[in-house]
């Protein structure tokens, strides 16, 4: 779909601060064909896909990415913030090119889940947070997925749904997941 000029020119002519002018041009137009979908004096509506795009291009939201997309959507940066911090999708920092999420909400946590997430901490050589030294997998706990019925559940790369997660699982993914990228190396 093609941008209409006159929504670019218009989101282009609100962003007027230091934050939204910083964004690249190309990333401006793509905010302003997400505010186009809505009506006009509801483009905070956007605010989760342009969080998503600036995403896509830098890899996760910065603290001063926030603060741009709040004021290019005319919101409080801590609105902005909230919706950051809400959803497991939204990366706060660089992540590595494989995110692992285990849900360790309570069902996954009665068939497992904390199981899960040690396990991966020791296969991986890291704790719950951190990233492998050669940027390949990050590892995280997170809220409820939303597939309880598979507990335990795990996502990976915020996309693919791993269900019924036991250690031999998570060791056969792990090495998938490296042997994959060796062959691409
Ligand atoms: S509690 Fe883990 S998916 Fe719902």
């Amino acid at each position: 779909m093609s941008a209409n000029p006159s929504v670019v020119a218009t989101a282009a002519a609100t962003a007027s601060g230091p934050g939204a002018a910083a964004l690249p041009p190309a990333m401006l137009e793509r905010f302003a064909r997400e505010v186009a979908k809505y009506p006009a004096g509801q483009k905070q509506s956007a605010v989760m896909a342009c969080l998503a795009i600036v995403q896509q291009e830098q890899g996760h939201v910065s603290a001063a990415a926030e603060r741009a997309v709040a004021e290019y959507l005319g919101m409080p940066p801590i609105a902005v913030h909230e919706v950051t911090t809400f959803y497991n999708m939204y990366n706060q920092q660089p992540v590595g090119r494989y995110k692992l999420n285990v849900c360790t909400n309570l069902p996954c946590l009665l068939r497992g889940g904390a199981q899960a997430l040690r396990h991966l901490e020791e296969k991986l050589g890291l704790k719950d947070g951190e990233t492998t030294a050669d940027g390949w997998f990050t590892l995280q706990h997170c809220e409820c997925l939303g597939a309880c019925a598979d507990a335990p559940v795990m996502l990976v790369n915020d996309r693919n749904m791993c269900s019924f997660m036991s250690d031999d699982r998570l060791d056969q993914l792990v090495d998938d997941l490296r042997n994959a990228q060796e062959q691409q190396a």
